[in-house]
């Protein structure tokens, strides 16, 4: 007997290393190393793996596990978030892979939204800069930067469409326009996960929030989604299908219904869209909770049954909510959820985690060094005043008041003029608002010799008595600079707002300056449009600068004294008054378009139906005039491509950037279409003087959309075709699609 166990206990110990060879036999093929471990793993192994708990370092709602170093120790947890930065990850990193049974290691996530330590413009303000290079170098730092930190997965990017300034998680996504939203969306990917999966300065990437997360009614954070699925999939869609065709490796579900069915339980979104339509083959991971949050969406009654619906509509992995954890394993006895589609969920994990290079070297983002000589280097911090600067949009230039001259006085005012901790904004990773270089600090760099300084009020509160100090120096300055805006924890993750105006005395405050007879020029730091209509109609100049990060200040002042000469453009129309919400470029006609001659048709009686400043719009330093733009062909054949040319000539006397903003129109069609839609774009350079012939090539697919029986294509007649620097301001040629 003794001989059987002693035989028995070495044909096992046999078993077991020709298993951890094999997994961890790096010349193998991932599939096969992910199906080896599988086979080797019980039922609460496999559920570990689609476990995923925050550390105490951060939250965003319930902590509903505590003692996740125990759950790592026995298999109950296979990944982690909010847990970063070398030391902390080794440790419990070395926990998983050396007192775990299969020393399977862990993945470690974070929302590495605009940066990791060195705080990139948040990407609203990004995407106002409608430069694709500069935006995925930006996801490269920070996944440099992460990455060196111990982290392998980053919650990003966030890629819904708003047309909503009320719903405070505007700041986090790329504004209302799926075409610039789909760019953006692929330049991300390709930053955060740079060359490829596995090489040690990148990380995992998450597309959220799927789906509609950006429309919630009333614009209040985590309210109902209801539209059409035409609308949906035309507006909504094209951002997330972008990410996950530019190969991005996982999909974060939202907190939202569509249609009736949360999103977290939703196969048609998860399954038949997701992983049939475009093929999807990572994993799907909650947001925080919203498994157990489907019982309060009504569709099931306990958390046990909403665990069931969310695995069998297609989610991988429980963010934080505890569900899979408590109760997986019995739906599985019961057969409620198939042992198949649970092996399937963890081979997914398994495989980006073989994918992402950890069985080799578990430690692999855990290099001291590393992180040390790659936090905040002179390059990234470079980087980020390079996009900094470019995601600034010069909103108004009376007289060209701006650029400032270097020897003029100015009055340096406002709450926000010395503000380093809101310029950093919301979602700020691990950033730090003592590196942040205020305005304040990036005029001063500039060493000029008339600056004085009063902060005039606070961001918020009805305190004016530093109003008087303001007035005092403004009367002594040549011109006035004035920050105003919102405080970061007003925009981002609940926080809506149903008055989008300037919070507290801070319109008061400007319009007390512009009384004062001195140029007013405004510097607004915020995360959504805003509706500043008196502002826009009384200072001299405005410069929306979002909260643009670590080098904020340095890029301000390169914009306002001429060493940059702006580009950027409103990624997201700004209203007149919040009554207009939501507004957007791309709306369709109607049938009684507006005329302001008719009293019946669509508009308002007491506000104008355009918006304060469009989609697409930004001025520059110099001025840029259009040509009329041509067509190769004013008629073509369906499945032909059109080539459009406009000329572009910088008919100021500065050097700048223009993006150059093509639109269409489809005239007439079985389903009715937007007044126009973005299909292109394209940011040029050109010396003052200079021309140039820009040029377009429109497919298909750019004619393409979903027809009155939901099929997508494109129909045959008229189009408009218009190009100029703004969505209002276009220049146009019809065309015909001929059968
Ligand atoms: C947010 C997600 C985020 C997650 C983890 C949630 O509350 O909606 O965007 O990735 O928390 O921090």
């Amino acid at each position: 007997m003794k001989k059987l166990n002693c035989l028995f206990f070495l044909l096992n110990l046999l078993y077991l290393n020709t298993i951890q060879a094999q997994i961890y036999r790096p010349s193998a093929a991932t599939e096969r190393r992910a199906n080896d471990l599988l086979a080797k793993m019980t039922l609460d192994e496999k559920i570990g793996q689609l476990t995923l708990y925050t550390t105490d370092w951060g939250s965003t709602g319930p902590t509903i596990r505590e003692g996740y170093k125990n759950d790592i120790r026995s298999g109950a947890c296979g990944n982690l978030f909010n847990s970063h930065t070398v030391g902390f990850v080794r440790e419990l990193q070395r926990v998983a892979v050396e007192e775990t049974r299969l020393k399977i290691p862990l993945l470690f996530g974070f929302d590495v939204i605009h940066g990791y330590k060195t705080i990139f413009p948040i990407p609203l303000g990004e995407a106002a800069s409608w430069d694709l290079e500069a935006i995925e170098k930006s996801a490269r730092v920070a996944s440099a930067e992460a990455s060196a930190a111990g982290l392998n997965w980053t919650f990003a990017p966030m890629v819904d469409i708003s047309r909503d300034p009320r719903w405070g998680r505007v700041m986090e996504g790329a504004g209302e326009d799926p075409c610039l939203g789909s760019r953006i969306a692929e330049a991300r990917v390709r930053g955060i996960q740079g060359k490829k999966i596995g090489d040690t300065d990148a990380m995992l990437a998450c597309v959220k929030h799927f789906a509609g997360y950006g429309a919630p009614i009333a614009g209040r954070d985590y309210n109902t989604v209801d539209m059409s699925e035409r609308y949906f999939r035309e507006f909504y869609l094209p951002p997330y299908e972008a990410a996950v065709r530019a190969g991005a490796a996982t999909v974060m579900t939202s907190f939202n219904d569509y249609d009736g069915v949360p999103a977290t339980g939703n196969n048609y979104l998860l399954t038949d869209i997701l992983r049939k339509e475009w093929g999807f083959r990572g994993f799907v991971v909650t947001d925080y909770t919203s498994i157990n949050e489907m019982v309060n969406h009504g569709v099931t009654a306990d958390d046990k049954a909403a665990g069931e619906l969310a695995l069998n509509a297609g989610v991988d992995m429980d963010m934080q909510g505890a569900v899979y954890q408590r109760f997986l394993k019995k739906s599985v006895q019961e057969g409620k959820v198939k042992m198949a589609d649970v092996d399937e969920a963890v081979r997914r994990v398994l495989r980006l985690k073989f994918e992402l290079g950890l069985f080799e070297d578990p430690y692999k983002f855990c290099d001291e060094t590393r992180q040390t000589t790659t936090l905040l280097s002179p390059e990234h911090r470079a980087a980020a005043r390079d996009v900094s600067r470019k995601s600034i949009v010069l909103l108004k230039n009376e007289n060209n008041v701006l650029p400032l001259n270097k020897s003029q006085k100015i009055a340096l005012i406002g709450p926000l003029a010395d503000n380093k901790s809101e310029l950093i904004g919301n979602w700020n990773g691990a950033g730090n608002a003592n590196d942040c270089v205020s305005l304040q600090e990036g005029i001063a760099n500039l060493r000029l010799a008339n600056l004085a300084f009063a902060r005039g009020c606070e961001v918020e509160g009805t305190d004016k008595s530093g109003f008087a100090e303001a007035l005092r120096i403004a009367q002594n300055a040549d011109v006035v600079v004035v920050a105003v805006g919102e405080k970061a924890m007003m925009s981002g993750e609940a926080a809506s707002r149903a008055d989008i105006t300037l919070p507290g005395v801070q319109e008061e405050l400007v319009l007390e300056l512009v009384k004062a007879g001195k140029p007013v020029i405004v510097i607004l730091m915020n995360g959504r449009p805003l509706a500043i209509p008196k502002i826009a109609e009384s200072a001299a100049a405005i410069l929306e600068t979002w909260w643009l990060g670590t080098e904020a200040g340095n890029a301000i002042a390169d914009v306002l004294f001429g060493d940059y000469n702006p580009s950027g453009k409103l990624p997201m129309t700004f209203p007149r008054s919040v009554g207009q919400v939501p507004i957007f470029y791309n709306e369709k006609s109607t049938g009684r378009p507006f005329d302001p001659n008719s009293k019946w048709t669509s508009k308002y009686i007491d506000e104008e139906n355009s918006p304060l400043y469009p989609f697409g719009f930004g001025l520059s330093y110099t001025t840029f005039s259009y040509g009329e733009p041509k067509v190769d062909k004013a008629v073509f054949k369906k499945g032909e491509n059109l080539q459009i040319t406009v000329s572009l000539k910088n008919s100021g006397s500065r050097a700048g950037e223009e993006v150059v903003q093509l639109y269409v129109r489809d005239l007439v069609a079985s389903a009715t279409r937007p007044v126009k839609e973005l299909k292109g774009f394209q940011k040029i350079m050109l010396k003052a003087g200079e021309s140039r012939e820009v040029k377009f090539t429109l497919t298909e697919q750019d004619f393409s959309f979903y027809r009155r029986d939901m099929t997508f294509g494109a129909e045959p007649g008229e189009f408009d075709i218009m190009v100029g620097g703004n969505s209002v301001d276009l220049k146009k040629v019809r065309v015909r699609m001929a059968d």
